[in-house]
Formats: C-alpha cells, sequence, structure tokens
C-alpha cells in the first residue's frame, strides 16, 4: 500500500450543509465527508471534539448540528473571529441575526458602519461578519480590500446574504451551550486535553510550514510552531485528524512522528482542483470510505 493515496475527484461542497457564517479562508466544507466517515469509524461516539484552530468552525459546527459529539471546544486566537465565537457563546447570535437584517448594505453604508469603533464586543463582531463578507476572499486581516466585481457584478453585496446569514445565527444559537469557546494558543489546549481518551481532535493549522506562506496573507496568527504540534499530535490519548497542504517538508515531520497521510482532492476558491494531506495515526480506514471516493465533480462556490 503506498503511504499516501490519490484520488482525482473533489468532493461537491454543494452538497453539505453550509452552517458557518464565515466565507473562510482554507475553510474545510470539502472535509466534512471525511470527518462524518472518521467519527463512523469509531465506534464510541467522543465526549468532546477539541479544534484548536477553528477559524470559521465548519468541523466543530458540523460536530454539533448531526449529534456527532455533545461538546466541542473551539480556539482561535484572532480577536475579531473570535468576537464572533464570543458574541455567540454568550447569548448574542439572534441579536447577531437580527443586526444583520436590518443593517442596509451599501459601499457608504459600509464605510461608516466600519469606521465606527462602538468599543462592543458583539458590535465587533457585526463587522467582523460585514468585512469577511464583503472583502476579497473573505479576509480580513491586514486589509485585503472590498470586493468591486463580486458575482454578477453585484459588487460587495456579491456575498452578503441577509436572511440566510442571520437563520445561520439562529441555527447556532440553538448549539451555543455545547460551546467552549477559547481565545488562547490552540498549542496550550491540545497540551491540556492531550491525556483525555474521550476526547477527539481535528487539527487545522495554519499553513506557513514548508515555505509556502499563503497562511500569512490570509491569517493575522500564522506563526506557529508546526514542530511542537506535531510533537503535541504524538501525545495525544485522543484520535486526532490534521489537514496540512501537499508539502514535502510536512510529510517529512509526519513520517519522523510515525503518522500516516492521505491525499483528499479538494477544489480551491480559483476553481483548481488541488490535493491537501490528512495526517492521523492511523488512516487505514479511509480506503473503505467513500468521502475519498466523492462520485460528484461539480463544485459550486455558493457560501
Ligand atoms: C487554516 S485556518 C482554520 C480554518 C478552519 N478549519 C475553517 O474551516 O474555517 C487556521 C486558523 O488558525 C488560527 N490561528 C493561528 N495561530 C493560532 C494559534 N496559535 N492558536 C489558535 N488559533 C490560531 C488562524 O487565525 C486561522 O483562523
Amino acid at each position: 500500500m503506498p503511504e499516501t493515496i490519490s484520488h482525482p475527484k473533489p468532493v461537491n461542497v454543494s452538497s453539505i450543509p453550509q452552517r458557518s457564517p464565515f466565507r473562510y479562508p482554507g475553510g474545510k466544507t470539502w472535509f466534512v465527508p471525511t470527518f462524518r466517515n472518521w467519527l463512523a469509524y469509531h465506534a464510541i461516539k467522543p465526549a468532546i471534539l477539541v479544534e484548536p484552530f477553528a477559524g470559521g468552525g465548519i468541523i466543530s459546527l458540523t460536530a454539533l448540528f448531526e449529534n456527532l459529539v455533545q461538546n466541542v471546544v473551539m480556539v482561535e486566537l484572532d480577536e475579531d473571529i473570535a468576537a464572533v465565537w464570543h458574541a455567540i457563546v454568550s447569548g448574542n447570535a439572534e441579536w447577531l441575526a437580527k443586526r444583520i437584517i436590518t443593517f442596509d448594505l451599501t459601499k457608504e453604508s459600509l464605510i461608516h458602519e466600519l469606521s465606527i469603533n462602538k468599543g462592543d464586543l458583539k458590535e465587533r463582531a457585526f463587522h467582523t461578519i460585514l468585512k469577511n463578507r464583503t472583502s476579497h476572499g473573505g479576509i480580513i486581516a491586514g486589509g485585503s480590500g472590498l470586493l468591486k466585481h463580486g458575482e454578477n457584478g453585484k459588487g460587495i453585496c456579491s456575498r452578503w446574504y441577509p436572511q440566510t446569514l442571520a437563520m445561520r445565527f439562529s441555527g447556532i444559537d440553538k448549539i451555543a451551550g455545547r460551546i467552549d469557546f477559547r481565545q488562547e494558543n490552540g498549542l496550550d489546549v491540545l497540551k491540556e486535553y492531550r491525556d483525555r481518551h474521550d476526547a477527539m481532535f481535528f487539527i487545522d493549522p495554519p499553513y506557513t510550514a514548508g515555505g509556502k506562506k499563503a497562511g500569512k496573507r490570509l491569517y493575522r496568527y500564522c506563526e506557529i510552531d508546526h514542530e511542537l504540534l506535531f510533537e503535541l499530535c504524538e501525545s495525544l490519548a485522543g484520535d486526532f485528524l490534521m489537514t496540512y497542504d501537499n508539502a514535502a517538508e510536512v510529510k517529512i515531520m509526519a513520517r519522523r512522528h510515525g503518522f500516516q497521510m492521505r491525499l483528499i482532492p479538494m477544489t480551491n476558491t480559483h476553481n483548481r482542483t488541488m490535493e491537501e494531506l490528512v495526517i492521523g495515526k492511523d488512516l487505514t480506514w479511509m480506503d473503505s470510505f467513500q468521502a475519498v471516493h466523492e462520485p460528484d465533480v461539480i463544485y459550486s462556490k455558493e457560501e
């Protein structure tokens, strides 16, 4: 059996319920089928899922909505992203839903709104969602610029779906009590949970290993100690899955720590099919599951 198995067809993400209110750079919607299969393969449901680099949180949200786990620990350092998760867990998801519905988005109203610093957590959360849905690639780090043309020449409005977004927040409100959100270093939270046999870990770090600096442009926090992350993964009592870009240096680290690897095809935002690396302790279960052989090749850009 080769160490990495390549399957040419990417997952059809339009078939996957989009639960996250974010358009997240490096978002893992395409990973949902594999994640479900991983949980199905484990006969005993974990008590807790730990996501140390949560970002838009699609994997944790899917786990909660589909009752694959009872509780999740979501960790994210970015202050703006964290404001949204904090607002959700502190009971302000419905407030955000209403704020979105009642906001009349124009270029002028957007610029005016973002110029006001209200110093309030839920307003900061609203600003994050506004920026995320009106900027290029959903990138809020380092002023990536507003959408000029967007879809169908609709400019900044092309990714602003107020009703859909409000429904997502209302939906998340119902499961918010099962989220433990932490604005901390994901590596510290891994250490905290490493002895828990009843925890599972989905680990999606910013990609700055192997000389590819994409993570630097996409995220405000992108410098992590990858070697330490691999060491921590080796020490986890519970099972983990980790995703990385398919870089030679990453594979060297994975081999050194005795992990297995598989490649999963995905379609990036530029509609290019790429392969991402999945790393884990024992991935032989993946070979018999359908996620890596997803028959559909249709990819929808709807988010
Ligand atoms: C690849 S993205 C995660 C995307 C996420 N899986 C999704 O589907 O939306 C990596 C995330 O890690 C965050 N991050 C970077 N360094 C971190 C750290 N030390 N602790 C916690 N989060 C961190 C970044 O802000 C970014 O949101």
